[in-house]
């Protein structure tokens, strides 16, 4: 990896308050290499593109921790060898290997290198996994046969039978009690009517996934909020923001659930002629549910409570036991609900507001009124004739 430390904190920022001269260019943060077949590639992992890099331009880059201006950099890519240094810079600045300095691209990079305590391998996961493309039910099922005719996919359970020392713990199932009835009927349900769901259960939903129900006082840390769920260090790094379509007594748009009031502030507005499942793969059930909500990570929440990488990972188990109980709530509540992570992380964030590096999304739940006019599992509309099979 090129760049680690480099840029950091305490970095002074040249240029920052005049216009200069010339442009001026600098490589951002974190690059990642690797090679493919022999040839060098670099990764600007945080813009999200890859280009070959031929090896000669390594001390360019190398050199270009502070701001350099064009016509130093121009002539470094003559001295290198560049037989057309323009077209090889605007090839860098395109891919992201070089950021000009004073852009968007620059400030949300030095924003990202002074708040980003992790280093560069979580960083290279987190925004490597971001605005991935996702696959409509249709290619999925084309990817999966080839996939499963050429590999066979490996059992999804292991089993001790015919195994020694084993002991048998049998689940009393469907044993009554509202708890255990509960895990076992709820179910991923795609089955959106389009109605509206009361802002008690979206409420409900809210509180059992994030509301607080108490507090510490911990020795070094800032006052802990104890939650419905549980979080490493008490430092509950999730915020819910919350897309309503069809919520009563809300206006359709980007609310924020506040757990400790157990409140929704309007943030924004619908755009007009939204169609939600644009930004998440074509999901069309998603465009019926009531109310989207979508986890917010606030890293540094997290940060402030271990620097050590292995906190990081932390932060997406915990968006698992969030949803989880807010999926139990509405199943508790009749409600159908779907979770999903396949969306494009800059749009829907840009929708809610969300723009510090050090914030993502990363997991949504969507929730509305279950209708019999759509299948539970696909989401698809069931035709006149099967309803009739399934009504008789
Ligand atoms: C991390 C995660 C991501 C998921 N992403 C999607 C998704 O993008 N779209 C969807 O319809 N379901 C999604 N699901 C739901 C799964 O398809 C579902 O859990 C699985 O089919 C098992 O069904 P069940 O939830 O009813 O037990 C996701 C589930 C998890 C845990």
């Amino acid at each position: 990896m090129i760049g680690q430390g480099m840029i950091g904190k305490g970095m002074t920022r040249q240029g920052m308050n005049r216009a200069p001269a010339q442009p001026e260019y600098r490589r951002p943060w974190g690059l990642a290499c690797w090679f493919d077949g022999g040839k060098l590639v670099v990764d600007s992992f945080v813009r999200g593109s890859a280009f070959r890099c031929p090896p000669r331009f390594v001390p360019l880059l190398a050199g270009a921790g502070d701001p350099v201006g064009e016509a130093r950099l121009l002539a470094r890519f003559a001295e290198l060898g560049s037989p057309d240094p323009r077209r090889h810079l605007n090839t860098l600045l395109a891919s992201g290997g070089l950021l000009t300095v004073g852009s968007p691209d620059d400030d949300r990079d030095r924003e990202l290198a002074r708040t980003w305590d992790w280093g560069i391998r979580t960083a290279l996961y987190h925004f490597s996994t971001r605005n991935v493309g996702w696959a409509t039910g249709q290619q999925e099922a084309v990817f999966l046969s080839g996939r499963t005719a050429a590999k066979p996919a490996p059992a999804a359970w292991r089993t001790n039978a015919g195994l020694s020392a084993v002991a048998a713990c049998p689940p009393r199932r469907h044993r009554p009690g509202p708890l255990f009835e509960t895990i076992e009927r709820r179910r991923s349900r795609r089955n959106f009517s389009g109605a509206q769901i009361s802002l008690h259960s979206l409420g409900q939903c809210l509180y059992g996934g994030l509301g607080i129900t108490g507090f510490a006082e911990l020795p070094y840390r800032p006052r802990t909020p104890f939650k419905n769920t549980p979080s490493a260090g008490g430092r509950n790094p999730f915020e819910a923001f919350v897309l309503v379509n069809a919520v009563d007594g809300l206006s359709p748009g980007v609310h924020h659930y506040s757990s400790s009031e157990h409140s929704l502030e309007l943030r924004q507005p619908a755009p007009p002629g939204l169609r939600i499942s644009a930004l998440m793969g074509e999901q069309e059930w998603l465009d019926r549910a009531a109310a989207i909500v979508f986890l917010v990570a606030e890293f540094q929440r997290t940060m402030g409570a271990s620097g050590g990488t292995g906190a990081f990972g932390t932060v997406y188990i915990e968006a698992g036991h969030i949803a989880q109980n807010i999926m139990l709530v509405a199943t508790d509540l009749g409600l159908a609900g779907v979770q999903t992570n396949a969306f494009l992380h800059d749009q829907v964030e840009a929708l809610l507001t969300v723009t510090a590096p050090t914030q993502a999304v990363l997991y949504a739940i969507a929730l509305g009124e279950p209708s019999d006019d759509y299948d539970s599992i696909s989401g698809d509309p069931i035709s006149a004739e099967k309803k009739a099979v399934n009504d008789a």
